[in-house]
């Protein structure tokens, strides 16, 4: 795995479960890292793990459903550190749990303003900033649908200048029944990703998605709580029989955001223990 000596990582949600270990591994593998979290007491301690590690990390506040506080952290990011080269939309919320006639306007709206708002909030304020550190010379022609962009030898061949990460889920490329709003937010996840990572390719910044299938999170830990029996149900759908780790999900954000992936875009990463190969 290549380093990320003098990068700059902005991870939206990196207060627990998979956003923080991430934040720790890109740490570990030497990028700086932006905690940019709602909740300040566990963001504060993601920074303090990171440092404790012997990294380097500072802590924003920032709700990813406004998109003035997304915009504002990340300009606060190049205020303290003078670029921003990785952009991982983390943050998300899992919802009510029930049925679609069970699933209020606020319900729906709430996860959609998160889930979606979050990630298309972000990744404008991420790309604005991409762009200005651009490498002089880089076509900026037309990525409309059917006009392959990545046809062309600009984009190919260079580092990325900029990487962004999306945190979609299987239930983005599946239903998830007591779990409309979820699902439907996580779908849009992947649209929005494909979507930028056509129109920025010639900009040479790359965007994936990662989804992930239950991974042992605060999130997860949640629904397992709602009913008898749910884990065990939750664990038999995934044929490997077990949940993931965060680091499992991790490390796939890395190599994405690495040198090493050097041709993978717009892509939707299933990292799923075998459950969408069937
Ligand atoms: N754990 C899983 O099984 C699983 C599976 C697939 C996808 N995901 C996705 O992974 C991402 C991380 O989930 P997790 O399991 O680590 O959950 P988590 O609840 O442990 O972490 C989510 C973090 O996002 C933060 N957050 C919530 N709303 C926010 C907002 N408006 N602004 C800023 N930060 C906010 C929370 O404070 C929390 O720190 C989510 O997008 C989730 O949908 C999780």
């Amino acid at each position: 795995m290549s380093t990320f000596t003098n990068q700059i990582a902005f991870i939206t949600g990196a207060g627990s479960g998979i956003g923080r270990v991430t934040a720790l591994a890109f740490a570990k593998a030497g990028a700086s890292i932006v905690v940019a979290e709602i909740n300040e007491s566990n963001g504060r301690e993601t920074v303090e793990q990171i440092q404790q590690q012997g990294g380097n990390a500072i802590f924003i506040s920032c709700d990813v459903a406004d998109s003035e506080q997304i915009e504002k952290a990340v300009q606060q990011t190049v205020n303290v550190f003078g670029r921003l080269d990785i952009g991982i939309n983390n943050a998300g919320i899992g919802g009510k749990f029930g049925r679609l006639l069970d699933q209020t306007k606020q319900d729906f709206n709430q996860i959609m303003a998160i889930n979606v708002g979050g990630v298309f909030y972000g990744m404008q304020a991420q790309i604005r900033q991409m762009l200005t550190q651009k490498e002089k010379g880089h076509s900026t022609e037309d990525h409309s649908i059917g006009n392959h962009p990545g046809r062309s030898n600009l984009a190919g061949g260079h580092p990325a200048q900029g990487k962004i990460v999306n945190v979609s889920s299987i239930a983005g490329v599946r239903g998830m029944p007591m779990g409309a709003p979820y699902s439907a937010s996580k779908h849009a996840v992947i649209g929005l990703t494909k979507t930028a990572a056509l129109e920025y390719v010639r900009h040479n910044i790359r965007i994936n998605a990662v989804c992930p299938v239950y991974t042992h999170s605060p999130m997860v830990d949640e629904l397992i709580s709602t009913a008898p029996g749910m884990e065990e149900r939750m664990r038999r759908m995934v044929p490997m029989g077990r949940f993931g780790q965060p680091e499992e999900v991790a490390q796939a954000i890395l190599w994405l955001c690495s040198d090493e992936n050097s041709f993978v875009t717009g892509q939707a990463i299933q990292i799923d223990g075998g459950l969408m190969a069937g």
